[in-house]
């Protein structure tokens, strides 16, 4: 009796143990033998209890989704927010994660005042007319015209509605020289660099410097975005914010990030830029390929490849740092996309998102010793960039698994 009563307190363990242990990984388990499997987050994640669970459970790398931004972090001059990018480096510090830091330098989300001259007070000097008014000058700004959402509740989007630019009028500021410009960035960079190194083990360096002119033919200047960065500088501000990431962490990686970086022109933008400023001593040591990646054709799996195989040429260490894939003909970072208001998460369709993940995921194997880290940008379906109605991620609205977290997970039962 006694036996028989101790016999199922073991079984019993075991169960237990089973239960959290092999018999239900979590995904960074399943990929343990290929590569950290990432998440991008917002404070707010990390302070609910169920969903920092969860990230515990299937993550083992972290992104701070828009907290780490020059923008947020530092929006004038001698300004820094690092209150939630500080905590979500907490959260990572404590439960032993590390993150990847996201980003030095964007065309959005910028700290646009470092184009900007300032007096001696810190103040950006404004130009003025004859008459010593101030001149103002039209700018084109995004999601002003958001729906209003009730208190304490995210806009609701009608269907068919979308996000709109609007011009708006703004002051215009004496613009600051190439030389003041580096000054601020180059100061930025290292102050944000060294406060999160111990955490931190690679840095989006440049994102997103590339153009969408999606033109094979295009020239090396035609194949760059025409940012107020590179206007200024053309192309060595690239080169230099990677060698003033070196410089404050020389033991980070340092990646280049845009999406579309499967597409046939931007891959080749990508790779002629990338050769060339390591030719001149960018310390690039990693290309990320962002992923805003849809059911259909984006990416086909014969490009998605072609670009893995060229950017192992320059580089070691890849990495797919914003995974998702929605389930409209739409793709890519470009910020007016529809909610997906309306759509429905059909078999079909479902069926399809599958295929396309383990597609996709099948390649990225086949590549492990070259790649890093996969981030999903996003914990689930409702905090997603893109809307829960694109249903773009392995987590439904409820933070529970979808069925494409099997698909995902026991990529081993599958072949
Ligand atoms: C780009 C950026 C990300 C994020 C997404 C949209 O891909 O790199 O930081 O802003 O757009 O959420």
């Amino acid at each position: 009796m006694k036996n028989l009563k101790a016999i199922a307190i073991i079984a019993a363990a075991a169960a237990t143990m089973c239960s959290c242990g092999p018999k239900d990984p979590g995904l960074k388990d399943a990929y343990k033998n290929y590569f950290k499997i990432g998440v991008a987050v917002t404070g707010r994640n990390i302070a609910d209890s169920l969903t920092s669970e969860m990230i515990l459970k299937e993550f083992n790398s972290i992104t701070a989704e828009n907290c780490m931004k020059p923008g947020e972090l530092h929006p004038a001059p001698g300004v820094w927010n690092f209150e939630e990018a500080d905590k979500i480096a907490d959260f990572c510090r404590a439960n032993g994660i590390k993150m990847r830091g996201h980003n030095l330098v964007w065309h959005s989300q910028f700290a646009t005042w470092m184009f900007q001259a300032h007096d001696e007070n810190g103040n950006p000097i404004v130009e003025r007319d004859e008459k010593g008014d101030t001149v103002f000058v039209e700018q084109r700004v995004f999601g002003r015209r958001r729906p209003q959402g009730q208190p304490g509740q995210a806009p609701q989007f009608q269907p068919g509605q979308m996000p709109q630019f609007e011009t708006v009028m703004v002051p215009k500021y004496v613009a600051a020289s190439k030389e003041e410009f580096y000054d601020s960035l180059h100061a930025h960079i290292n102050t944000v660099v060294n406060r999160y190194k111990d955490v931190i083990y690679c840095w989006d360096v440049v994102n997103e410097a590339m153009s969408d002119a999606n033109n094979l033919e295009a020239t090396y200047e035609e194949s760059f975005r025409k940012s107020q960065a590179y206007q200024l500088c053309g192309d060595e501000f690239i080169k230099n914010a990677f060698i003033w990431a070196h410089e404050a962490d020389p033991n980070a990686g340092l990646f280049y990030n845009d999406y579309s970086a499967w597409t046939p022109s931007k891959r080749t933008y990508i790779y002629n830029m990338v050769k060339k400023l390591q030719s001149e001593g960018a310390p690039i040591t990693g290309i990320g390929m962002q992923g805003h990646y849809n059911i259909y054709d984006n990416p086909t799996l014969e490009d998605f490849e072609t670009a893995i195989k060229m950017y192992l040429e320059l580089v070691d260490d890849l990495q797919i740092t914003e995974f998702d894939i929605r389930i409209n003909e739409e793709a890519g970072g470009q910020l007016q996309f529809s909610r997906g208001e309306g759509q429905v998460y059909t078999e079909e369709i479902q069926a399809k998102q599958q295929q396309k993940y383990a597609d996709l995921f099948e390649i990225l194997r086949k590549y492990k010793n070259n790649i890093s880290c996969v981030t999903f940008w996003n914990v689930n379906d409702s905090v997603s960039w893109l809307g829960a109605n694109n249903f773009p991620l392995l987590f439904d609205k409820d933070n529970q698994r979808k069925a494409v977290y099997y698909t995902v997970r026991d990529f081993k039962n599958q072949k």
